[in-house]
């Protein structure tokens, strides 16, 4: 059943967490390909928390398994709980489960955020992987294709969080670093998290937000006041990309249409 289409700019609202995974592989594999045409590759940053789980269970079957050229994937992350990658809090462990154990992604292009290790060093480590990655050893983040991130996918936390950017945290106010740690106020309580001056490079962004538990949050992120700090989500704006929504109607249950 299809949801009730685009109520508004970059918002498309499907009829529920099925119908959204559905769209969000089509976007990915969409984005995927258009990164691929343009510059040989696609580097797309990965989100946690259980809504992009059934995405990625889809990507690992037909058609997308094989419409994907998983060899010219990076896959990197843009959030990690400071746990071993096999800890089933992990957001590596989870799509390892749920897609690259299921695609032929070289092992190489698996850019992991290494959560077992200290997490301030993992975090400066981390973006010094990214910097080569994207060709950039220094100096803010490029926005050229073949430089940036082609699809980051994020999750809105019913705090406001994204990625692990939490309310009132330091990350909020970073104008520089790519990636970063902290400790914050969630289960587990240390996180590595990208960036929102990295994020805000990349070429695609794309939320994924489902269930009623939502309703309220995306109600405040998308039509109230503009308050980054107390709602990190509203930082997210791509500064020569595109920023879309994917929400279910549970999720979307209260928020304004465009006349
Ligand atoms: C994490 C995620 C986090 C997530 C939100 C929403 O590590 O938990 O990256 O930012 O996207 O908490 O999670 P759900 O989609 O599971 O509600």
């Amino acid at each position: 059943m299809a949801g009730d289409g685009v109520g508004r700019s970059g918002v498309e609202i499907l009829a529920d967490t099925n119908a959204l995974a559905d769209a969000a592989a089509e976007l990915f594999a969409d984005s995927a390909e258009r990164a691929i045409a343009a510059s040989g590759r696609f580097v797309v940053a990965l989100s946690g928390g259980s809504t992009p789980r059934r995405a990625y269970e889809r990507l690992a079957r037909a058609p997308f398994a094989t419409r994907i050229p998983w060899t010219a994937v990076h896959v990197i992350w843009g959030d990690e709980r400071c746990v071993a990658p096999t800890d089933a809090d992990s957001n590596y462990r989870m799509a390892f489960e749920a897609l690259l154990a299921h695609v032929p992604l070289p092992p190489s292009n698996v850019h992991r955020m290494h959560g077992e290790d200290d997490p301030t060093r993992a975090a400066a480590s981390y973006e010094t992987e990214l910097r080569t990655l994207l060709h950039t050893p220094a100096g803010s983040p490029s926005t050229e294709p073949g430089q940036r991130i082609d699809l980051a996918l994020l999750g809105l936390g019913d705090n406001g969080h994204t990625a692990s950017i939490f309310p009132e945290s330091d990350a909020t106010r970073e104008t520089v670093r790519w990636a970063m740690a902290e400790s914050v106020d969630a289960s587990p309580s240390y996180r590595i998290t990208l960036t929102a001056p990295l994020l805000n490079a990349a070429a695609e962004v794309l939320f994924l937000v489902s269930g009623k538990t939502k309703t309220e949050m995306l109600t405040r992120v998308l039509d109230g006041p503009r308050r980054p700090g107390e709602l990190p989500a509203q930082l997210i704006a791509p500064t020569n990309g595109r920023l879309r929504w994917l929400v279910d109607v549970a999720a979307a249950a209260r928020l304004q249409r465009s006349s």
